[in-house]
């Protein structure tokens, strides 16, 4: 991983504005401290002694928000001040720019918060360096395992496990829709869910199996790794997809992503899949009736 110098900030925002993979050595090195800190915090906060008032909820009574999360996205935005001062920020717990215009990080302190209050290991940091809207740099930190993901536009995807050489990623070469192994998720609105219901059991019947993991970044980098083969989910925010949706076209695959300005209530799909099933998939899905919004 490239580390980031405390005083390296008025070097890097004179001499690479906008240059991806100075972009992306920030993005891997905020994702890594904010991935320890999350670490630590969960061994203090869920598993020790001080959880009184440490959870909450937002959107519905089944979306969670701890501290650590807010801490998480406290973290980054202080360490971006100092970074990238000039550049805009969209945080999930902090809101931010709608802005998309310039230099824009989106971050997700903690993508799947459920799997992180109940110690299921799937949940990560994710963090987007989006130029006018576009991603053109970012890193997803898988918590538990610690291994990071990343990609710069251009420059190909990579994952750094814990001292190991950096790896470069690439979907699979599956062709047969038949034998894909999906992955999806679910929003926090009830109604919405109902209806993500009657999609996935249109699907399921064709395909491998589906996979519900709890985190769209990491659904999003397993697809890059080549651990499953597509992926689709309705009403994702611009956090949840920002840097994974990155990191699976840098590693071969085609994705469709809403706009940078929508948001997760505008119930538009995200869909990534390696290139062999990808046609075949979107077919799948607008069969299911699920190229529309929820
Ligand atoms: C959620 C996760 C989950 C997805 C939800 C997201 P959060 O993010 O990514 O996998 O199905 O749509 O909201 O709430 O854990 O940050
Ligand atoms: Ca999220």
């Amino acid at each position: 991983m490239v580390r980031v110098p405390e005083n390296s900030s008025h070097q890097a925002h004179a001499s690479s504005a906008s240059d991806p993979e100075a972009l992306r050595a920030i993005a891997e090195q905020l994702a890594a401290e904010a991935a320890e800190l999350v670490r630590q915090r969960r061994a203090e906060v869920i598993e020790g002694q001080a959880r009184d008032g440490a959870v909450s909820t937002k959107s519905t009574a089944t979306d969670p928000v701890t501290i650590v999360d807010q801490e998480s996205e406290e973290l980054i935005r202080t360490r971006l001040a100092t970074l990238r001062p000039g550049d805009s920020i969209l945080g999930e717990e902090g809101g931010g720019a709608a802005s998309t215009t310039g230099i824009r990080w989106v971050i997700d302190p903690i993508d799947g918060t459920v799997n992180f209050l109940y110690g299921i290991d799937a949940y990560a940091v994710s963090i987007a360096a989006q130029l006018d809207g576009t991603s053109i740099a970012g890193a997803v930190a898988d918590v538990p395992g610690r291994r990071i993901y990343s990609a710069a536009r251009g420059h190909g995807a990579w994952q750094h496990g814990p001292g190991g050489k950096p790896e470069r990623l690439r979907c699979t070469t599956e062709t047969n829709l038949g034998h894909a192994l999906v992955a999806t998720g679910f929003g926090y609105d009830p109604a919405r869910r109902a209806e993500q219901g009657s999609i996935v059991a249109h699907l399921l019947p064709e395909v491998r199996d589906i996979r519900r993991i709890g985190s769209a970044a990491i659904d999003l980098c397993l697809l890059a790794a080549g651990r499953v083969d597509a992926y689709y989910e309705h009403g994702l925010h611009p956090w949840d997809w920002a840097a994974a949706s990155l990191i699976a076209e840098e590693a071969g695959a085609v994705l469709v992503t809403p706009p940078a300005d929508s948001s997760g209530s505008d119930g538009i799909v995200t869909i990534g899949a390696a290139p062999g099933v990808a046609e075949a998939f979107q077919g799948l899905l607008g069969e299911a009736g699920a190229l529309r919004a929820l």
